[in-house]
């Protein structure tokens, strides 16, 4: 089992999405994706809304989804660590424990662009449109992924 964890602030717009996009791609039987995020605002909560309807739209159900808080446990139980802006990779290198748990994190669109550690913008406070803007990107992040451990 290859398993991959998907982390931003609230675990309830871009990493929901994110867990949902990857695990559509790839097979259940050999890889395990989960996501969480750095805050515990949203501990719980089913993901937003406009995650879940961008999510359907494209025939991706992250309705059962719920909110859950990063732990340091968490580099223990995947191999991969995609975080989506410099804050939530700041959160979670500051729980590392040393250097194998940070050489497991990266920032998810430096799939597509490496070494430029560009964000995902926290669609939070914006309208539809960003999250259709999210959506785009890490469903083309989550293609390179997939190529990369198929
Ligand atoms: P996320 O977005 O990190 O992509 O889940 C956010 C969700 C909630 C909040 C901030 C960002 N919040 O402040 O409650």
């Amino acid at each position: 089992m290859t398993k991959i964890l998907m982390v931003c602030l609230g675990n309830i717009c871009r990493s929901p999405l994110a867990e949902g996009i990857l695990k559509s791609k790839l097979p259940q039987d050999e890889f395990i994706v989960d996501s969480a995020g750095t805050a515990n605002y949203h501990v719980g909560s089913p993901p937003d809304k406009r995650s879940v309807a961008v999510a359907n739209k494209y025939g991706i159900n992250i309705n059962n989804l719920r909110g859950r808080q990063f732990e340091a446990s968490d580099f223990d139980r995947f191999d991969y660590i995609y975080v989506m802006d410099s804050s939530n990779l700041s959160n979670v290198l500051s729980l590392a424990r040393n250097e194998a748990d940070i050489a497991k994190v990266n920032m998810i669109l430096n799939e597509i662009y490496p070494g430029e550690n560009f964000d995902v913008p926290d669609p939070y406070y914006s309208g539809n449109q960003g999250f259709e803007n999210v959506y785009n990107m890490l469903n083309e992040a989550c293609d390179i992924i997939v190529k990369k451990l198929i």
